[in-house]
């Protein structure tokens, strides 16, 4: 039994990983902002058994991150932090606001660095850190993308995988490993209806990539198949 922390876990992708979780059998440690909707979540914790926890942060605000941060350690040690909470600004050149730019900075790539330094000593000493990255963030695969308004997304999630990168080599000498994974499109309000994959399709494939992560792995971008991305 693994106990799992999901930032952005009420909803897409974050639920769908709470829910595979719970149901083979781990302590899920769903992260959620207070005031969103979290029907699906709560009805997930009724039918838990208690290993479905729910918390809350807005990763807006670094003072929350720490008032998590305080609430998890000493009660859980996280086999595996998923940083999954993202989003998209889908602004295009001309239409670009500094507002949508410093969002997706800060939810997308200055959060999840300031939960894995708030959380680094609620981790057991060979967890599993996940950033939920994008193939878009991939800039040897920029052209591909280049025309779809994903501007400042891309950018932050760069950020993103670089902070995976560094975070790896600040524990290349303990058990840790860090990785940062693109889940493939998926059908949430993020990716939209038309996106190749369901969530539940989705989270399967991820979570079998993320058992399967060794230290070998520690430092790499990879898709949801397990397959790496270049940078
Ligand atoms: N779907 C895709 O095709 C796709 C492709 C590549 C990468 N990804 C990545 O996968 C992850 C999950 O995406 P998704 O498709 O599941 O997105 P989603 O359905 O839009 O869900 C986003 C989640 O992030 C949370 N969140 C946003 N701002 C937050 C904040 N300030 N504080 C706390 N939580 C916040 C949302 O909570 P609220 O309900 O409170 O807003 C929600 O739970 C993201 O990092 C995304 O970039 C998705």
């Amino acid at each position: 039994m693994k106990t799992v922390l999901v930032t952005g876990a009420n909803r897409g992708i974050g639920l769908g990983l709470c829910q595979q979780y719970i149901s083979q059998g781990d302590v899920v440690i769903g992260v959620c902002r207070e005031g969103s909707s979290q029907q699906d979540l709560l009805a997930l914790k009724t039918i838990s058994g208690n290993r479905m926890h729910i918390l809350h942060a807005d990763l807006h605000s670094e003072n929350s991150i720490n008032q998590l941060a305080n609430a998890v350690q000493g009660n859980f040690k996280l086999d595996i932090l998923i940083n999954n909470a993202g989003v998209s600004a889908n602004e295009t050149f001309g239409q670009w606001t500094q507002s949508a730019f410093v969002d997706n900075f800060m939810i997308n790539s200055i959060a999840p660095s300031l939960v894995c330094q708030a959380l680094l000593g609620a981790l057991t000493s060979e967890a599993k850190v996940i950033q939920m990255s994008s193939g878009v963030a991939s800039i040897t695969h920029s052209k591909q993308f280049a025309d779809a308004p994903l501007d400042a997304y891309a950018m932050s999630k760069a950020a993103l995988n670089m902070f995976t990168q560094r975070f790896a080599w600040q524990n290349k000498e303990n058990g840790k490993i860090v990785c940062a994974i693109s889940p493939g499109w998926v059908q949430t309000d993020m990716g939209g209806q038309e996106a190749t994959s369901t969530v539940e399709q989705a989270v399967i494939q991820l979570i079998s990539v993320i058992k399967g992560l060794t230290k070998a792995d520690s430092g790499k971008f990879i898709d949801e198949s397990g397959s790496q991305i270049p940078w």
